[in-house]
């Protein structure tokens, strides 16, 4: 039996943190599943670590279906999460259209980049059966909008537009929150704050559940990977020590360590 939303809810109110990771084929999402991993994200960063693009724009409906389809044919028990690609919210039916294309190939969640413009999409998904993830902070799909992959909400003003984002999301049915690249101060008040669990990708170590993309934690991302990941591979002797080593780290609160600026 897949875990589903209620096993993460039930961990936020317990204090147990829970780790996941980004997963794109059948071998990894395996393993990662043995390793012990709690949750898979078949993320649209395959644009850039599967196709070598520059971003996650050019990845297609088409693309996530396929390697939803992988992750999930694979495994047993993790949970899935899919992202809702670039480019299919110009209207809530598009969005649903793709929304349930991915839960068809085995998706048990969709995540959905940004905030208050997507509330009503949010609100007609969840109250049709698609649980949400919303994903707030640095929104890759909105790379040159922002002009670059910059950590958000550092000054008063836009950690207030997080805060108040994730309180609309979650009255608008969102069962999940992720933050990626926010000041940990704020990541910690979000977590205490909003009643679902909070997944951080650099957001410090407070949130409910941590995630990496895979093959940053395994250093193998072409260029390097972000300076909040963490190279597992290089301390473990094989990539499925790597990936428990990885688990029960975010387990012990080991991972991530606070650095000076977070
Ligand atoms: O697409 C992805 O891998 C993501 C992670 C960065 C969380 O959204």
């Amino acid at each position: 039996m897949r875990k589903t939303i209620n096993y993460f809810a039930s961990l936020k109110q317990q204090g147990v943190k829970f780790s996941c990771l980004t997963a794109y084929d059948a071998s990894f999402s395996q393993l990662m599943e043995l390793a012990g991993i709690e949750c898979l994200l078949i993320g649209d960063s395959l644009g850039m670590v599967i196709k070598g693009q520059e971003s996650t724009l050019s990845v297609s409906l088409d693309e996530m279906i396929y390697h939803t389809q992988n992750v999930s044919r694979a495994t047993t028990d993790v949970f899935i999460m899919s992202d809702l690609p670039f480019g299919l919210c110009a209207s809530i039916e598009q969005s649903y259209q793709a929304a349930v294309a991915l839960m068809s190939a085995g998706a048990q969640m969709i995540k959905i980049e940004g905030g208050a413009v997507m509330q009503e999409t949010i609100k007609f998904l969840t109250q049709r059966g698609i649980p949400i993830c919303s994903h707030l902070g640095l929104l890759p799909q909105s790379v040159h909008k922002i002009g670059g992959y910059k950590v958000q909400g550092k000054d008063v003003h836009t950690a207030k537009q997080i805060l108040a984002d994730a309180q609309l999301m979650v009255n608008a049915g969102a069962d999940m929150i992720l933050l990626e690249c926010i000041p940990h101060g704020l990541a910690k008040q979000l977590t205490k704050e909003v009643s679902v669990p909070i997944i951080g990708i650099g957001a410090g170590n407070s949130c409910d559940g941590q995630i990496l993309v895979s093959y940053d934690m395994l250093g193998i991302t072409a260029g390097g990977g972000p300076s909040f990941s963490h190279n597992f591979l290089a301390e473990n002797n094989s990539i499925e020590e790597a990936i428990k080593a990885y688990a029960n780290a975010v387990k012990s609160k080991s991972f991530p360590k606070l650095k000076k600026n977070d």
